[in-house]
């Protein structure tokens, strides 16, 4: 039925005029179908967070990773070099495709356990036994892929088939937050932890990209922050969210050649299409990698990056612990708001919700 497809389709568009559009419509949040297509026309596309610099550490070593674990389940290894170099290898072997590496490991040659080919340490075919009379053998295809592999400061990041070059993915952020000490933060694993969300991962990122909710949902929360000046400003690769500081917050030292040099600023709030958020505040850095698990199940992975202790003064783990669970429970409540028969999708508030209508964009532009 075709007409029903075209009908479908429209119903799925987000007009460009946020006074106009309406919301995703319920069915993107629940449809199994449409949580499978995003797997590869939105996730294998992206950049993913990885992992920081110093818990790679300063030694040639070989670290088997997944790259979204329980949906892509991409098997990677991160190998560094003698050199130091760096790079992200496919953990797959070439000839019939066991993995290869599970556990972290400091190799001169990266051998298959199952016929005991080998690979150098960047991915070069190296030996393989039995192959002899094989015809145009050993080729290019007998290496091991290489993945993407870039950096923002210590923060690596890692692209399958990413769209957008690594530049325009980060340079907006970069632009206004280069400014703090990057270098010097370090992983706090005690402060650091992960939630597990019965809810889309997109309700999760809906949720994160407005403050219309704050008041409502976080009353402590609102209390110290200045809703009235918060603001959000659009970029290609995604948004920031600025948050003003009240009398009394600590704010940012921001230099004069700052665009934001003046204000006094409590935290910036990037969100980088599609699942990744680093709030910067003037202690550090709380990064919040979003993994979708099923079409109503995802895992929220946050990583707190410390590196000035002396000023993390409200923020605490248990601060975090009680917003975090007050926007799970409405996120939950929404999943189950869109299995109803009765609700279709809602409308924008326009001063609010640019955020959402900007990533509900992104999204349904990539189906
Ligand atoms: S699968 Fe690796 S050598 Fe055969
Ligand atoms: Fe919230």
């Amino acid at each position: 039925m075709p007409s029903q497809k075209i009908q479908e389709r429209a119903d799925i568009e987000i007009a460009e005029d946020i006074t106009r559009s309406g919301t995703l419509p319920a069915t993107f949040y629940r449809d199994p179908q449409i949580f499978e297509q995003q797997k590869e026309k939105v996730f294998a596309k992206s950049w993913q967070y990885l992992t920081d610099l110093k818990s790679v550490g300063e030694n040639a070593i070989q670290i088997p990773m997944t790259i979204l674990p329980d949906s892509l389940s991409e098997p990677v290894i991160l190998s560094r070099e003698e050199s130091g170099d760096l790079h992200l290898l496919s953990n797959v072997c070439t000839h019939r495709g066991s993995i290869l590496l599970e556990e972290k490991k400091h190799l001169s040659r990266i051998s298959c356990r199952y016929h005991g080919r080998c690979f150098s340490t960047c991915g070069k075919y190296v030996s393989a036994p039995g192959f002899e009379g094989a015809h145009d053998f050993p080729s290019e295809k007998d290496d091991l892929p290489t993945l993407a592999l870039e950096r923002f400061d210590q923060f690596l990041f890692s692209g399958i088939y990413p769209e957008l070059s690594f530049e325009d993915f980060i340079k907006p952020m970069l632009a206004r937050t280069g400014f703090l000490p990057l270098a010097d933060a370090e992983l706090d694993s005690d402060n650091s932890r992960e939630y597990l969300v019965n809810a889309n991962w997109a309700l999760y990122v809906d949720n994160y990209l407005e403050g219309l909710h704050i008041p409502f949902v976080h009353p402590a929360l609102a209390s110290m922050l200045d809703t009235k000046d918060y603001q959000t400003e659009l970029f290609s690769s995604g948004n920031v969210q600025i948050g003003i500081a009240t009398d009394g917050d600590d704010a940012f030292e921001i230099p004069e050649s700052h665009p934001d040099s003046g204000r006094k600023i409590a935290a910036y709030y990037y969100w980088l299409f599609p699942n990744t958020m680093f709030n910067f505040y003037p202690w550090g850095i709380s990064v919040n990698v979003i993994e979708p698990l099923a079409v109503d199940r995802t895992r929220v992975r946050f990583l707190t990056y410390v590196y000035d202790r002396s000023r993390m003064g409200s923020y605490s783990p248990e601060s975090i612990n009680i917003t975090e669970l007050e926007d799970e429970a409405v996120v939950e409540a929404v999943q189950k708001g869109v299995r109803s028969r009765l609700y279709k999708r809602g409308r924008y508030a326009p001063q609010w919700e640019r955020g959402v209508h900007q990533f509900h964009r992104m999204l349904t532009d990539r189906l």
